[in-house]
Protein backbone atom coordinates (compact mmCIF):
# COMPACT_ATOMS: atom_id res chain seq x y z
CA UNK A 1 0.00 0.00 0.00
CA UNK A 2 1.19 3.68 -0.80
CA UNK A 3 1.73 5.98 1.84
CA UNK A 4 -0.11 8.94 1.48
CA UNK A 5 2.63 10.83 3.76
CA UNK A 6 5.87 10.81 2.90
CA UNK A 7 8.21 10.14 6.27
CA UNK A 8 9.61 13.85 6.37
CA UNK A 9 6.20 14.90 6.11
CA UNK A 10 5.20 13.22 9.00
CA UNK A 11 8.29 14.09 11.38
CA UNK A 12 7.63 17.72 10.14
CA UNK A 13 4.05 17.19 11.31
CA UNK A 14 5.27 15.80 14.35
CA UNK A 15 7.58 18.75 14.82
CA UNK A 16 4.71 21.13 14.74
CA UNK A 17 2.41 19.54 16.98
CA UNK A 18 5.20 19.55 19.69
CA UNK A 19 6.05 23.12 18.67
CA UNK A 20 2.44 23.72 19.21
CA UNK A 21 1.94 22.31 22.00
CA UNK A 22 5.30 23.66 23.98
CA UNK A 23 4.49 26.87 22.81
CA UNK A 24 1.12 26.84 24.90
CA UNK A 25 2.39 25.61 27.79
CA UNK A 26 4.84 28.35 27.99
CA UNK A 27 4.46 31.60 29.91
CA UNK A 28 7.53 33.75 30.31
CA UNK A 29 7.48 36.98 32.72
CA UNK A 30 9.64 40.21 34.14
CA UNK A 31 8.87 41.95 37.97
CA UNK A 32 8.63 45.52 37.66
CA UNK A 33 9.27 47.47 40.74
CA UNK A 34 10.60 50.15 42.97
CA UNK A 35 13.63 48.77 45.03
CA UNK A 36 12.62 47.36 48.42
CA UNK A 37 8.88 46.04 47.50
CA UNK A 38 9.96 42.60 47.84
CA UNK A 39 10.79 41.84 44.40
CA UNK A 40 13.60 39.04 45.59
CA UNK A 41 10.70 37.70 48.25
CA UNK A 42 8.38 37.02 45.65
CA UNK A 43 10.95 35.63 43.07
CA UNK A 44 11.75 33.56 46.00
CA UNK A 45 8.21 32.45 46.76
CA UNK A 46 7.29 31.44 43.24
CA UNK A 47 9.82 29.24 43.01
CA UNK A 48 8.99 27.96 46.24
CA UNK A 49 5.28 27.35 45.19
CA UNK A 50 7.26 25.99 41.73
CA UNK A 51 9.00 23.47 43.65
CA UNK A 52 12.48 24.94 41.79
CA UNK A 53 13.57 25.55 45.64
CA UNK A 54 12.67 23.22 48.42
CA UNK A 55 13.29 26.35 51.18
CA UNK A 56 13.10 29.53 50.94
CA UNK A 57 16.47 32.02 52.75
CA UNK A 58 17.99 34.26 50.03
CA UNK A 59 16.55 37.51 51.37
CA UNK A 60 17.25 36.29 55.11
CA UNK A 61 21.06 35.27 53.90
CA UNK A 62 21.13 38.93 51.90
CA UNK A 63 20.91 40.39 54.48
CA UNK A 64 22.93 38.43 56.76
CA UNK A 65 26.04 37.93 54.36
CA UNK A 66 25.12 40.76 51.63
CA UNK A 67 24.37 38.15 49.51
CA UNK A 68 20.92 36.43 47.42
CA UNK A 69 19.90 33.62 44.97
CA UNK A 70 20.39 36.06 41.99
CA UNK A 71 22.99 38.02 42.91
CA UNK A 72 26.33 36.92 40.74
CA UNK A 73 28.80 39.64 41.26
CA UNK A 74 30.60 40.13 44.37
CA UNK A 75 29.87 43.97 44.14
CA UNK A 76 26.25 42.67 44.12
CA UNK A 77 26.73 41.02 47.57
CA UNK A 78 28.73 43.87 49.50
CA UNK A 79 26.00 46.06 48.75
CA UNK A 80 22.97 43.34 48.63
CA UNK A 81 21.89 44.77 45.61
CA UNK A 82 20.91 43.18 42.46
CA UNK A 83 22.97 43.96 39.51
CA UNK A 84 22.83 41.27 36.71
CA UNK A 85 19.64 39.66 35.16
CA UNK A 86 18.77 36.31 35.72
CA UNK A 87 16.60 33.83 34.43
CA UNK A 88 14.96 31.46 36.30
CA UNK A 89 13.10 28.64 34.85
CA UNK A 90 10.14 26.55 36.65
CA UNK A 91 7.17 24.12 36.04
CA UNK A 92 3.93 25.17 37.99
CA UNK A 93 1.00 22.34 36.74
CA UNK A 94 1.70 21.40 33.35
CA UNK A 95 2.94 25.05 32.65
CA UNK A 96 6.56 26.22 32.07
CA UNK A 97 7.68 29.41 33.51
CA UNK A 98 10.28 31.79 32.43
CA UNK A 99 10.77 34.75 35.17
CA UNK A 100 13.42 37.27 33.56
CA UNK A 101 14.81 38.74 36.48
CA UNK A 102 15.82 42.38 36.14
CA UNK A 103 18.38 44.46 38.18
CA UNK A 104 16.59 46.34 41.39
CA UNK A 105 18.42 49.10 41.57
CA UNK A 106 17.77 52.22 39.59
CA UNK A 107 21.04 52.94 37.33
CA UNK A 108 20.44 49.65 35.66
CA UNK A 109 17.38 50.52 34.15
CA UNK A 110 19.11 50.38 30.77
CA UNK A 111 19.20 46.59 31.57
CA UNK A 112 15.58 46.10 32.61
CA UNK A 113 14.43 48.11 29.71
CA UNK A 114 16.85 45.39 27.29
CA UNK A 115 15.10 42.54 29.40
CA UNK A 116 11.57 43.87 28.89
CA UNK A 117 12.36 43.49 24.88
CA UNK A 118 12.41 39.74 26.02
CA UNK A 119 9.36 39.85 28.10
CA UNK A 120 5.97 39.01 27.49
CA UNK A 121 4.16 39.87 30.77
CA UNK A 122 4.95 42.59 33.49
CA UNK A 123 4.32 41.91 37.22
CA UNK A 124 3.97 45.41 38.36
CA UNK A 125 5.04 44.63 42.52
CA UNK A 126 3.80 47.75 44.60
CA UNK A 127 4.39 47.93 48.31
CA UNK A 128 0.93 48.60 49.75
CA UNK A 129 3.00 51.29 52.17
CA UNK A 130 3.66 53.12 49.66
CA UNK A 131 1.62 52.80 46.59
CA UNK A 132 3.53 53.88 42.84
CA UNK A 133 7.27 54.79 43.29
CA UNK A 134 9.41 56.40 40.68
CA UNK A 135 11.05 53.21 39.51
CA UNK A 136 7.55 51.43 39.05
CA UNK A 137 6.41 54.22 37.02
CA UNK A 138 9.53 54.64 34.74
CA UNK A 139 9.25 50.95 33.99
CA UNK A 140 5.76 51.06 33.67
CA UNK A 141 5.98 53.48 31.08
CA UNK A 142 8.02 51.50 29.48
CA UNK A 143 6.04 48.24 29.32
CA UNK A 144 3.16 50.22 28.21
CA UNK A 145 5.18 51.46 25.06
CA UNK A 146 5.92 48.31 24.35
CA UNK A 147 2.13 47.09 25.08
CA UNK A 148 2.73 44.08 27.69
CA UNK A 149 0.36 42.50 29.84
CA UNK A 150 0.63 44.05 32.86
CA UNK A 151 -0.05 41.87 36.21
CA UNK A 152 -0.35 43.75 39.69
CA UNK A 153 0.68 42.43 42.86
CA UNK A 154 0.16 44.39 46.00
CA UNK A 155 2.67 43.26 48.75
CA UNK A 156 3.06 43.73 51.98
CA UNK A 157 -0.59 43.48 53.67
CA UNK A 158 0.75 42.42 56.85
CA UNK A 159 1.81 46.05 57.25
CA UNK A 160 0.12 49.04 57.86
CA UNK A 161 -0.86 50.39 53.86
CA UNK A 162 -2.84 52.44 52.39
CA UNK A 163 -6.73 51.10 51.62
CA UNK A 164 -7.38 48.66 48.98
CA UNK A 165 -9.31 51.50 47.25
CA UNK A 166 -6.69 54.08 47.14
CA UNK A 167 -4.08 51.37 45.89
CA UNK A 168 -6.76 50.52 43.29
CA UNK A 169 -7.42 54.25 42.29
CA UNK A 170 -4.01 55.61 42.17
CA UNK A 171 -3.10 52.99 39.71
CA UNK A 172 -6.43 53.73 37.51
CA UNK A 173 -5.99 57.24 38.00
CA UNK A 174 -1.58 57.96 37.83
CA UNK A 175 -1.33 55.04 35.53
CA UNK A 176 -4.24 55.44 33.04
CA UNK A 177 -4.46 52.01 33.74
CA UNK A 178 -8.43 49.84 34.19
CA UNK A 179 -7.98 47.43 36.74
CA UNK A 180 -9.56 44.26 37.50
CA UNK A 181 -9.94 42.43 40.99
CA UNK A 182 -8.77 39.24 41.49
CA UNK A 183 -8.91 38.57 45.00
CA UNK A 184 -9.49 41.58 47.69
CA UNK A 185 -7.43 42.27 50.84
CA UNK A 186 -10.14 42.05 54.02
CA UNK A 187 -8.52 44.43 56.40
CA UNK A 188 -4.60 45.48 56.41
CA UNK A 189 -2.07 46.04 59.14
CA UNK A 190 -2.48 44.16 62.30
CA UNK A 191 -6.05 43.69 61.31
CA UNK A 192 -5.03 42.06 57.48
CA UNK A 193 -7.26 39.09 57.12
CA UNK A 194 -6.92 37.44 54.45
CA UNK A 195 -8.41 37.46 50.91
CA UNK A 196 -11.66 37.24 49.02
CA UNK A 197 -10.82 35.53 45.83
CA UNK A 198 -13.20 36.29 42.90
CA UNK A 199 -12.42 33.40 40.71
CA UNK A 200 -13.72 30.71 43.16
CA UNK A 201 -15.53 33.13 45.32
CA UNK A 202 -13.95 31.72 48.62
CA UNK A 203 -11.81 33.58 51.53
CA UNK A 204 -8.22 33.08 52.35
CA UNK A 205 -7.58 33.24 55.76
CA UNK A 206 -4.50 35.07 56.86
CA UNK A 207 -2.19 33.35 59.04
CA UNK A 208 1.61 34.80 58.95
CA UNK A 209 4.41 32.08 58.91
CA UNK A 210 7.32 30.98 60.95
CA UNK A 211 10.82 32.00 59.43
CA UNK A 212 9.56 34.38 56.39
CA UNK A 213 7.74 31.72 55.23
CA UNK A 214 11.37 29.52 54.15
CA UNK A 215 8.19 26.73 53.57
CA UNK A 216 5.02 26.60 51.93
CA UNK A 217 2.33 27.66 54.54
CA UNK A 218 -1.07 25.98 54.91
CA UNK A 219 -4.10 27.72 53.33
CA UNK A 220 -7.36 27.70 55.19
CA UNK A 221 -10.23 28.32 52.83
CA UNK A 222 -13.65 29.29 53.70
CA UNK A 223 -16.90 30.18 51.28
CA UNK A 224 -18.55 33.48 51.38
CA UNK A 225 -21.46 31.67 52.80
CA UNK A 226 -20.15 30.43 55.76
CA UNK A 227 -21.82 30.97 59.16
CA UNK A 228 -18.31 30.83 60.59
CA UNK A 229 -17.36 33.98 58.93
CA UNK A 230 -19.00 36.47 60.84
CA UNK A 231 -17.57 35.42 64.28
CA UNK A 232 -14.17 35.05 62.16
CA UNK A 233 -14.12 39.01 61.24
CA UNK A 234 -14.08 41.62 63.36
CA UNK A 235 -18.01 42.89 62.81
CA UNK A 236 -16.63 46.67 60.70
CA UNK A 237 -14.15 44.34 58.52
CA UNK A 238 -17.30 41.89 58.14
CA UNK A 239 -19.34 44.83 56.89
CA UNK A 240 -16.43 46.42 55.28
CA UNK A 241 -16.05 43.56 53.03
CA UNK A 242 -20.12 43.00 52.38
CA UNK A 243 -19.36 46.71 50.88
CA UNK A 244 -16.33 46.13 49.10
CA UNK A 245 -17.91 43.47 47.48
CA UNK A 246 -20.89 44.81 46.28
CA UNK A 247 -19.05 47.94 45.40
CA UNK A 248 -16.49 45.71 42.83
CA UNK A 249 -19.12 43.86 41.59
CA UNK A 250 -21.70 47.00 40.53
CA UNK A 251 -19.04 49.43 39.55
CA UNK A 252 -16.04 47.12 38.69
CA UNK A 253 -14.86 46.03 35.66
CA UNK A 254 -15.37 43.37 33.40
CA UNK A 255 -12.84 40.62 33.33
CA UNK A 256 -11.63 40.91 29.46
CA UNK A 257 -8.69 38.65 28.62
CA UNK A 258 -8.28 40.34 25.14
CA UNK A 259 -7.72 43.81 27.15
CA UNK A 260 -5.33 42.21 29.64
CA UNK A 261 -3.57 40.82 26.66
CA UNK A 262 -3.15 44.60 25.16
CA UNK A 263 -2.13 45.84 28.35
CA UNK A 264 -5.16 47.98 28.69
CA UNK A 265 -6.54 45.95 32.10
CA UNK A 266 -4.48 45.02 34.55
CA UNK A 267 -5.09 41.87 36.97
CA UNK A 268 -5.00 43.27 40.51
CA UNK A 269 -3.75 40.83 43.28
CA UNK A 270 -3.38 41.70 46.65
CA UNK A 271 -0.59 39.11 49.32
CA UNK A 272 2.00 39.54 51.37
CA UNK A 273 5.93 37.53 49.79
CA UNK A 274 6.93 37.07 53.11
CA UNK A 275 4.18 35.27 54.18
CA UNK A 276 3.82 33.07 51.27
CA UNK A 277 0.09 35.06 51.22
CA UNK A 278 -1.48 35.30 47.98
CA UNK A 279 1.44 33.62 46.22
CA UNK A 280 -0.24 30.79 44.99
CA UNK A 281 -3.46 32.46 44.07
CA UNK A 282 -1.47 34.77 41.94
CA UNK A 283 0.40 32.23 39.83
CA UNK A 284 -3.11 30.07 39.12
CA UNK A 285 -4.67 33.22 37.75
CA UNK A 286 -1.74 34.33 35.86
CA UNK A 287 -1.38 30.98 34.07
CA UNK A 288 -4.87 31.44 32.80
CA UNK A 289 -4.73 35.54 32.11
CA UNK A 290 -0.73 35.70 30.68
CA UNK A 291 -0.04 35.69 27.48
CA UNK A 292 2.03 33.15 25.62
CA UNK A 293 4.88 33.23 23.33
CA UNK A 294 3.47 35.19 20.45
CA UNK A 295 4.71 36.63 17.15
CA UNK A 296 7.31 38.69 16.60
CA UNK A 297 7.36 41.18 13.76
CA UNK A 298 10.54 41.20 11.91
CA UNK A 299 12.14 42.55 8.38
CA UNK A 300 10.51 39.64 6.72
CA UNK A 301 7.08 39.87 8.56
CA UNK A 302 5.70 38.65 11.51
CA UNK A 303 7.55 35.12 12.62
CA UNK A 304 4.68 33.04 14.41
CA UNK A 305 6.51 30.87 17.83
CA UNK A 306 5.39 27.81 16.11
CA UNK A 307 7.51 28.32 13.10
CA UNK A 308 9.28 25.53 11.98
CA UNK A 309 12.53 27.27 11.74
CA UNK A 310 14.46 28.30 15.12
CA UNK A 311 15.11 32.09 15.58
CA UNK A 312 15.87 34.31 18.18
CA UNK A 313 17.59 37.48 19.35
CA UNK A 314 20.02 38.44 22.00
CA UNK A 315 18.78 41.15 24.58
CA UNK A 316 21.83 40.89 27.39
CA UNK A 317 25.11 40.17 27.12
CA UNK A 318 27.65 39.69 30.33
CA UNK A 319 30.68 39.23 30.96
CA UNK A 320 32.68 37.11 33.72
CA UNK A 321 29.44 35.77 35.47
CA UNK A 322 31.19 31.97 36.50
CA UNK A 323 34.87 34.61 37.78
CA UNK A 324 36.51 30.79 38.08
CA UNK A 325 35.95 30.87 33.90
CA UNK A 326 36.42 33.91 33.04
CA UNK A 327 33.93 33.92 30.39
CA UNK A 328 31.01 35.77 28.69
CA UNK A 329 27.50 34.79 27.76
CA UNK A 330 25.24 36.31 25.76
CA UNK A 331 21.58 35.93 26.59
CA UNK A 332 19.23 34.91 23.70
CA UNK A 333 15.35 34.82 23.48
CA UNK A 334 14.11 32.18 21.45
CA UNK A 335 11.45 33.49 19.33
CA UNK A 336 10.32 30.75 17.20
CA UNK A 337 11.25 27.33 16.37
CA UNK A 338 12.75 24.51 18.01
CA UNK A 339 16.59 25.55 19.89
CA UNK A 340 18.82 22.03 19.89
CA UNK A 341 22.28 22.22 21.56
CA UNK A 342 24.97 22.02 18.55
CA UNK A 343 22.45 23.36 16.38
CA UNK A 344 24.14 25.82 13.61
CA UNK A 345 22.86 29.12 13.02
CA UNK A 346 23.16 31.81 10.66
CA UNK A 347 23.92 35.19 12.39
CA UNK A 348 21.91 37.69 10.79
CA UNK A 349 23.69 40.81 10.72
CA UNK A 350 27.43 39.14 9.57
CA UNK A 351 25.84 36.51 7.76
CA UNK A 352 28.47 33.96 9.51
CA UNK A 353 27.80 30.63 10.49
CA UNK A 354 27.56 29.69 13.75
CA UNK A 355 27.62 26.36 16.38
CA UNK A 356 25.62 27.20 19.57
CA UNK A 357 27.67 25.00 21.74
CA UNK A 358 27.42 24.99 24.89
CA UNK A 359 23.84 26.53 25.33
CA UNK A 360 23.72 27.28 28.97
CA UNK A 361 20.40 27.47 31.59
CA UNK A 362 21.16 29.72 34.62
CA UNK A 363 19.97 29.28 37.73
CA UNK A 364 21.79 31.87 40.55
CA UNK A 365 25.31 29.89 40.61
CA UNK A 366 24.29 26.94 39.29
CA UNK A 367 24.63 26.18 35.12
CA UNK A 368 22.66 23.04 33.07
CA UNK A 369 23.56 22.54 29.70
CA UNK A 370 20.21 23.31 27.67
CA UNK A 371 19.72 20.71 25.21
CA UNK A 372 16.17 21.90 23.53
CA UNK A 373 14.18 25.21 23.99
CA UNK A 374 11.24 26.87 22.63
CA UNK A 375 9.75 30.46 21.88
CA UNK A 376 9.89 32.62 25.02
CA UNK A 377 13.09 30.40 26.51
CA UNK A 378 16.16 32.17 27.12
CA UNK A 379 19.10 30.46 26.73
CA UNK A 380 22.86 31.67 27.29
CA UNK A 381 25.00 31.31 24.93
CA UNK A 382 29.09 31.26 24.85
CA UNK A 383 30.05 34.35 23.29
CA UNK A 384 33.54 34.87 22.15
CA UNK A 385 33.09 38.17 20.76
CA UNK A 386 30.28 37.82 17.80
CA UNK A 387 27.26 39.01 19.48
CA UNK A 388 25.97 42.46 19.98
CA UNK A 389 22.74 43.47 21.81
CA UNK A 390 20.12 42.72 19.37
CA UNK A 391 21.66 40.56 16.78
CA UNK A 392 19.04 38.00 15.89
CA UNK A 393 20.29 34.14 14.73
CA UNK A 394 18.18 32.22 12.66
CA UNK A 395 18.21 29.02 10.66
CA UNK A 396 16.75 29.11 7.20
CA UNK A 397 15.44 32.38 5.21
CA UNK A 398 17.66 35.35 7.13
CA UNK A 399 15.38 37.79 9.60
CA UNK A 400 16.23 40.38 11.48
CA UNK A 401 14.13 41.51 14.53
CA UNK A 402 14.43 45.16 15.20
CA UNK A 403 16.67 46.48 17.99
CA UNK A 404 16.33 47.05 21.00
CA UNK A 405 16.55 50.79 21.43
CA UNK A 406 19.19 52.32 24.18
CA UNK A 407 18.47 55.13 26.84
CA UNK A 408 20.10 58.27 26.41
CA UNK A 409 22.57 59.06 28.96
CA UNK A 410 22.97 61.41 31.52
CA UNK A 411 25.88 61.52 33.27
CA UNK A 412 29.12 61.91 31.56
CA UNK A 413 33.17 61.60 33.30
CA UNK A 414 36.40 60.84 31.63
CA UNK A 415 37.76 57.61 32.39
CA UNK A 416 41.85 57.65 33.32
CA UNK A 417 44.01 55.08 33.49
CA UNK A 418 45.78 55.30 36.63
CA UNK A 419 48.92 52.95 36.07
CA UNK A 420 50.25 53.65 32.31
CA UNK A 421 51.84 50.50 31.91
CA UNK A 422 48.28 48.44 31.91
CA UNK A 423 46.98 50.46 29.05
CA UNK A 424 46.93 47.01 26.81
CA UNK A 425 44.47 45.93 29.97
CA UNK A 426 42.99 48.92 29.91
CA UNK A 427 41.89 49.06 26.57
CA UNK A 428 40.61 45.28 26.28
CA UNK A 429 37.80 45.83 29.33
CA UNK A 430 36.85 49.38 28.12
CA UNK A 431 36.33 47.86 24.79
CA UNK A 432 34.66 44.13 26.21
CA UNK A 433 32.57 46.24 28.66
CA UNK A 434 31.10 48.46 25.89
CA UNK A 435 30.47 45.43 23.72
CA UNK A 436 28.68 43.82 26.15
CA UNK A 437 26.27 46.53 26.88
CA UNK A 438 27.82 47.77 30.47
CA UNK A 439 27.95 51.63 29.44
CA UNK A 440 28.02 53.38 26.51
CA UNK A 441 31.29 54.73 25.28
CA UNK A 442 31.65 58.08 23.64
CA UNK A 443 35.08 60.07 22.49
CA UNK A 444 36.12 63.29 22.44
CA UNK A 445 36.93 64.81 19.26
CA UNK A 446 39.63 66.62 20.46
CA UNK A 447 42.50 64.89 19.70
CA UNK A 448 44.73 65.64 22.62
CA UNK A 449 41.84 64.09 24.59
CA UNK A 450 42.56 60.58 24.02
CA UNK A 451 40.75 59.49 27.41
CA UNK A 452 37.11 57.50 26.68
CA UNK A 453 34.15 59.41 28.33
CA UNK A 454 31.72 57.26 30.06
CA UNK A 455 28.06 57.61 29.35
CA UNK A 456 26.07 56.57 31.82
CA UNK A 457 22.06 56.32 32.92
CA UNK A 458 23.10 56.73 36.73
CA UNK A 459 26.21 56.62 38.96
CA UNK A 460 26.36 53.43 39.98
CA UNK A 461 27.50 52.63 36.64
CA UNK A 462 30.68 54.08 36.76
CA UNK A 463 31.07 51.98 39.63
CA UNK A 464 30.61 48.89 38.10
CA UNK A 465 32.78 49.67 35.60
CA UNK A 466 35.65 50.96 37.72
CA UNK A 467 35.18 47.95 39.58
CA UNK A 468 35.08 45.25 37.25
CA UNK A 469 38.56 46.98 35.43
CA UNK A 470 39.86 46.38 38.61
CA UNK A 471 38.71 42.67 39.03
CA UNK A 472 38.83 41.37 36.45
CA UNK A 473 41.11 43.63 34.07
CA UNK A 474 43.46 44.44 36.96
CA UNK A 475 43.16 47.75 35.87
CA UNK A 476 43.32 51.07 38.58
CA UNK A 477 41.25 53.88 36.67
CA UNK A 478 39.96 57.72 38.00
CA UNK A 479 37.02 59.27 37.11
CA UNK A 480 36.85 62.90 36.00
CA UNK A 481 33.29 63.83 35.98
CA UNK A 482 32.05 66.11 33.06
CA UNK A 483 29.50 68.95 33.82
CA UNK A 484 27.01 67.30 31.50
CA UNK A 485 23.65 65.90 31.80
CA UNK A 486 22.23 65.78 28.26
CA UNK A 487 23.02 64.13 25.12
CA UNK A 488 21.99 64.13 21.54
CA UNK A 489 23.19 62.36 18.61
CA UNK A 490 23.29 64.49 15.28
CA UNK A 491 21.03 62.40 13.25
CA UNK A 492 22.87 64.21 9.47
CA UNK A 493 26.39 63.96 10.63
CA UNK A 494 29.06 65.52 10.94
CA UNK A 495 28.46 68.10 7.13
CA UNK A 496 25.28 69.30 9.46
CA UNK A 497 27.72 70.15 12.43
CA UNK A 498 30.02 71.95 10.23
CA UNK A 499 27.28 74.15 8.61
CA UNK A 500 26.17 75.28 12.37
CA UNK A 501 29.25 76.20 13.11
CA UNK A 502 30.68 76.88 16.57
CA UNK A 503 28.25 75.61 19.60
CA UNK A 504 28.17 77.80 22.85
CA UNK A 505 28.36 75.39 26.29
CA UNK A 506 28.26 72.51 24.40
CA UNK A 507 30.77 69.69 24.16
CA UNK A 508 31.29 67.74 20.85
CA UNK A 509 31.94 64.00 21.44
CA UNK A 510 31.97 61.00 18.99
CA UNK A 511 30.04 57.69 19.40
CA UNK A 512 31.71 53.87 18.69
CA UNK A 513 30.95 54.75 14.98
CA UNK A 514 32.15 58.28 15.08
CA UNK A 515 28.76 59.64 14.50
CA UNK A 516 28.91 63.17 16.53
CA UNK A 517 26.71 63.37 20.10
CA UNK A 518 26.41 67.08 21.85
CA UNK A 519 26.69 67.03 25.16
CA UNK A 520 24.77 69.86 26.93
CA UNK A 521 24.46 70.88 30.75
CA UNK A 522 20.96 71.05 31.03
CA UNK A 523 17.50 70.75 28.84
CA UNK A 524 17.79 74.50 28.85
CA UNK A 525 20.80 74.49 26.79
CA UNK A 526 19.42 71.91 24.53
CA UNK A 527 16.64 73.61 23.59
CA UNK A 528 18.57 77.05 22.88
CA UNK A 529 20.41 75.56 20.35
CA UNK A 530 16.96 73.53 18.94
CA UNK A 531 16.20 77.28 18.57
CA UNK A 532 19.24 78.91 17.01
CA UNK A 533 19.56 76.60 14.51
CA UNK A 534 16.43 74.76 13.74
CA UNK A 535 18.05 72.73 10.84
CA UNK A 536 19.81 70.82 13.21
CA UNK A 537 18.55 67.06 13.62
CA UNK A 538 18.72 65.69 16.96
CA UNK A 539 17.84 62.78 18.63
CA UNK A 540 18.17 61.53 21.86
CA UNK A 541 18.73 57.83 21.42
CA UNK A 542 20.56 56.82 17.98
CA UNK A 543 20.30 53.16 16.69
CA UNK A 544 23.48 51.18 16.26
CA UNK A 545 24.22 51.38 12.51
P1 LIG B 1 13.49 44.00 46.75
O1 LIG B 1 14.09 42.77 46.15
O2 LIG B 1 12.31 44.50 45.98
O3 LIG B 1 14.47 45.10 47.03
O4 LIG B 1 12.87 43.62 48.17
P2 LIG B 1 13.15 42.40 49.14
O5 LIG B 1 12.48 41.18 48.65
O6 LIG B 1 14.60 42.33 49.47
O7 LIG B 1 12.31 42.89 50.40
C1 LIG B 1 12.59 44.10 51.06
C2 LIG B 1 12.18 43.98 52.49
O8 LIG B 1 10.75 43.84 52.55
C3 LIG B 1 12.75 42.78 53.22
O9 LIG B 1 12.95 43.16 54.54
C4 LIG B 1 11.63 41.77 53.15
O10 LIG B 1 11.67 40.81 54.18
C5 LIG B 1 10.43 42.69 53.31
N1 LIG B 1 9.20 42.08 52.77
C6 LIG B 1 9.00 41.50 51.57
N2 LIG B 1 7.73 41.07 51.46
C7 LIG B 1 7.11 41.40 52.61
C8 LIG B 1 5.79 41.21 53.12
O11 LIG B 1 4.92 40.64 52.47
N3 LIG B 1 5.54 41.71 54.36
C9 LIG B 1 6.49 42.33 55.11
N4 LIG B 1 6.14 42.77 56.30
N5 LIG B 1 7.74 42.52 54.67
C10 LIG B 1 8.04 42.05 53.45
P3 LIG B 1 14.38 43.49 55.16
O12 LIG B 1 14.24 44.70 55.97
O13 LIG B 1 15.44 43.47 54.10
O14 LIG B 1 14.66 42.27 56.08
P4 LIG B 1 13.69 41.61 57.16
O15 LIG B 1 12.95 42.72 57.83
O16 LIG B 1 12.80 40.71 56.39
O17 LIG B 1 14.62 40.87 58.03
Amino acid sequence: MKLKVQPAQVQNNLLSEQLVWEVSRRRNFAIISHPDAGKTTLTEKLLLYGGAIQEAGAVKAKKAQRSATSDWMAMEQQRGISITSTVLQFEYREHLLNLLDTPGHQDFSEDTYRTLAAADNAVMLIDAAKGLETQTRKLFEVCRMRQLPIFTFINKLDRPSLTPLELIDEIEQELGLTTYVVNWSIGTGDQFRGVFDRRQQRIHLFQKTAAHGSKKAADTVISLGDPRLESLLEPELYHQLKEDLELLDGIGSELDIEAIHQGKLTPVFFGSAMNNFGVELFLEAFLDYALEPTAHESNQGEIPPTYPEFSGFVFKLQANMDPKHRDRVAFLRVCSGKFEKDMVVTHARTGKTIRLSHPQKLFAQDRETVEVAYAGDVVGLNNPGSFAISDTVCVGERVRYPDIPSFSPEMFAFLKNADPTKYKNFNKGVSELQEEGAIQILNSTDESKRDPILAAIGQLQFEVVQFRLLNEYSVETRLEILPYSVAQWVTDGWEALEKVGRLFNTFVAKDRWNRPVLLFKNQWNLEQIIADHPDLELSPIALPP
